[in-house]
C-alpha cells in the first residue's frame, strides 16, 4: 500500500485521497478452450495480479501510468477522446473499459490519474489483460457509485476484451478475476454462469505454475481462428442437434459427429472441446475424492488433445510439460491460451525443489531460454486494498 501510495506520488506528483487496489491474474486448472463452446471451467484467481493506485480529478482529464511499460510514459486523455489507439498500448485496456461504461449510457462525471504496477508477466496465458480490465471496471464501479454486481463487471470487460481490443474472447478469465475466493477454485458453467466453489488442493502436492517465457506474436490471431472453426462445427451440427453450444454434446455423439463434420481439422477442434469438457466433469469428482493421481491423469490427457487435436501449444510448451512429467510432477499441461506462455504441473511437495532444478537446466538446455516457475495462492477476486 505505502509502496504504491509513493510511486504514485513520483509520477503524479500527489500524495493524498488516493485508493490501491488489487486484482489478480487466474491460472486454469482445466476446461481449456470450452469457455466459447458453452463448456465447464475450472479456474482460480491467484495470489499475483495487477495493482492500481487512483485519484479522482476535479476536471475530466484521465492520465493513465503503468510501471510495466514505462515506453508509453503517461497516457494522457479526457472522458471525450476514449477511442483505441494503437499508441496508447496497455492504455487502451482501461480507455475501453470507459468507453463502453459511457456508450451503455453510465454517467462519469470527472476524470482520474491511475497509477498501475503489476508482478503477472504479460501475454504468458495467466490472464494479465483480463486483470487489468477488471481491475478498472472495479474501480469505475466504485469511485462512480455504478453499482454493477461482480458478474456485470466481468461481462463488461469481457466486451472491451472481444469489441474494442478484438479477442473473441470466452467468461472465464473475467469472471475468475471478478469472483474469485480464496484458497479455491471455482467449478463455472460458461453457459448459463452459475459458480460453484470447490476445493482445489490434494494433500502432499502443490500447484505450479511454469512459464516457457516464449511469447509469439500470432496469439490473437490464432486464438480467433481457433473460435471460428469452432462456431462452424456447431454451425454444421446443428443442422441434426437441437444445441446453442458444442458442450452439450457428448462422447457417445463422436461417432456420428465424425460422420457429419468431413473437414478433419474442425472434427478435432470439436473433438477437443467435447472430450475437455467430460474431462472437466470427471475432474470434479477426483477432487472431491482426493483422488490426486486420477485428477493428473486428466491434466494430462488435456494437454495432448490440446497439443494434438486443439494445436495450441508448441514446442516450447510440450518440453516445459515433458521436463516437468520426467521429472517428478504427476500431471502437467498448458493453462490459458497456448501458442506459448505458461504451463501449470502437479507435485508431489517432497519433489519440488529438484523438478525446479531440473526442469530448468533441460529447458534451457533444448530451448535456450529460462523458464520461471511460481508457487502461487488461490485468492480472492479483486478488492481494495486498506
Ligand atoms: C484465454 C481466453 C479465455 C479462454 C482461454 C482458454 O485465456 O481469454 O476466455 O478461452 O484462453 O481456455
Amino acid at each position: 500500500m505505502n509502496s504504491m501510495i509513493e510511486a504514485f506520488d513520483k509520477i503524479y506528483h500527489h500524495n493524498d485521497m488516493i485508493r490501491v487496489f488489487f486484482s489478480p491474474g487466474r491460472v486454469n486448472i482445466i476446461g481449456e478452450h470450452i469457455d466459447y463452446n458453452g463448456g465447464l471451467v475450472f479456474p482460480a484467481a491467484i495470489s499475483i495480479g495487477t495493482y492500481g493506485a487512483i485519484r479522482s480529478r476535479t476536471d475530466h482529464i484521465i492520465r493513465l501510468y503503468s510501471s510495466q511499460f514505462t515506453l508509453e510514459g503517461i497516457v494522457h486523455t479526457d472522458l471525450s477522446n476514449l477511442s483505441f489507439n494503437q499508441k496508447d498500448g496497455w492504455a487502451n485496456y482501461a480507455k475501453g473499459v470507459l468507453d463502453l461504461l459511457k456508450k451503455r449510457g453510465y454517467e462519469l462525471p470527472f476524470g482520474f490519474d491511475l497509477y498501475i504496477e503489476g508482478n503477472l508477466p504479460t501475454a504468458s496465458g495467466l490472464s494479465s489483460s483480463a486483470s487489468l480490465e477488471v481491475l478498472v471496471a472495479y474501480i469505475a464501479n466504485e469511485l462512480y457509485h455504478l453499482k454493477l454486481s461482480r458478474v456485470d463487471i466481468a461481462l463488461l470487460a469481457q466486451e472491451v476484451e472481444n469489441d474494442y481490443m478484438g479477442m473473441h474472447c470466452g467468461i472465464m478469465d473475467q469472471l475468475i478475476i471478478a469472483c474469485g475466493i480464496k484458497d479455491k477454485a471455482l467449478l463455472m458453467n460458461t453457459a448459463t454462469l452459475e459458480m460453484e466453489t470447490s476445493n482445489a488442493t490434494f494433500s502432499q502436492y502443490q500447484w505450479m505454475i511454469m512459464n516457457t517465457n516464449y511469447q509469439r506474436k500470432t496469439t490473437e490471431s490464432k486464438y480467433n481462428e481457433r473460435v471460428n472453426e469452432c462456431s462452424q462445427g456447431l454451425k454444421i451440427l446443428k443442422e441434426k442437434y437441437d444445441i446453442k453450444y458444442l458442450c452439450e454434446l457428448n462422447l457417445t455423439d463422436l461417432p456420428n459427429i465424425r460422420k457429419m463434420i468431413k473437414d478433419d481439422i474442425i472434427y478435432q477442434r470439436v473433438k477437443h472441446a467435447i472430450t475437455e469438457q467430460d474431462r472437466t466433469i470427471q475432474s470434479k469428482e477426483m477432487m472431491t475424492k482426493g483422488d490426486a493421481l486420477g485428477f493428473a491423469r486428466l491434466l494430462n490427457e488435456s494437454h495432448q488433445s490440446l497439443k494434438n487435436d486443439y494445436q495450441v501449444t508448441g514446442y516450447h510448451l510440450d518440453t516445459l510439460v515433458e521436463a516437468a512429467l520426467n521429472h517428478g510432477a504427476i500431471g502437467a499441461r498448458v493453462t490459458g491460451a497456448g501458442f506459448g506462455g505458461c504451463a501449470i504441473a502437479l507435485v508431489e511437495n517432497k519433489n519440488v525443489l529438484t523438478l525446479k532444478q531440473q526442469v530448468s537446466q533441460i529447458y534451457k538446455d533444448l530451448t535456450g531460454l529460462d523458464a520461471q516457475f511460481f508457487e502461487v495462492t488461490f485468492e480472492n477476486g479483486v478488492h481494495e486494498v486498506k
